[in-house]
């Protein structure tokens, strides 16, 4: 099994990032929007923070995953794939990157700039920025609030441009993200 990416697969690491992150995306996703209809406080405040935590954690395995990208090589897809779909493909792996780590960023910032961080028991997860309510409604109503919808649509694209592979085009770029397989 291999651990780095080769031209046409990936790695272990690669894979088992995508994955957790995926999976995480997945739980972080609705609990945010469902996390403020939780009517006991205490409970509340526990799920708050859970959110802001498994948020936290993506950030740092997307700049783990944004490294170990720059350090391996990208599969190509099968050199009969239309220019454009390639160019969409690129476009949507980029922003999908690019919204994963504004999201927690933003999240992060906002948080920390409400004076309201996400703690590991009694320890705070602190940035080196004062507490502003402007920059506090900036990070959560511009960015975090409308890029959640953003990432929920690019997300669901990108599922459902790798079903389109898999079932339509019976490639194997889904199986080379779940197993590593070649592709055809
Ligand atoms: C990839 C990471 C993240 C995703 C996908 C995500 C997603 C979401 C979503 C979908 C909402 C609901 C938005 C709405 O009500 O319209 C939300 C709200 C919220 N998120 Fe995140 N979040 C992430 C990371 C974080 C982080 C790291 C923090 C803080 C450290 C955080 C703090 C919050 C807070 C406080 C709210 C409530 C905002 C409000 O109601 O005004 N999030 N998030």
């Amino acid at each position: 099994m291999a651990i780095k990416n080769t031209e046409t697969s990936y790695g272990s690491i690669a894979r088992l990032l995508h994955w957790i992150i995926f999976l995480l995306v997945l739980i972080i996703i609705p609990l945010g929007y469902f996390m403020d209809d939780v009517s006991d406080k205490v409970l509340r405040a526990q799920v708050v923070n859970i959110h802001k935590l498994i948020g936290v954690l993506i950030l740092l395995l997307m700049l783990l995953r944004v490294l170990w990208t720059l350090y391996n090589v990208r599969p190509a897809l099968p050199f009969q794939t239309p220019a454009w779909q390639k160019a969409v493909e690129l476009i949507v792996q980029v922003s999908l990157y690019l919204g994963l780590i504004i999201m927690p960023l933003s999240g992060l910032v906002g948080s920390v700039a409400a004076g309201k961080p996400p703690h590991l028991g009694n320890f705070d997860i602190e940035l080196p920025i004062s507490h502003s309510k402007a920059l506090a409604d900036f990070a959560f109503d511009d960015v975090h609030v409308p890029l959640a919808v953003i990432l929920i649509v690019l997300i669901s694209f990108h599922i459902l441009a790798a079903f389109y592979h898999h079932f339509i085009k019976r490639d194997d770029i889904l199986r080379r993200m779940v197993s590593g397989g070649g592709h055809r």
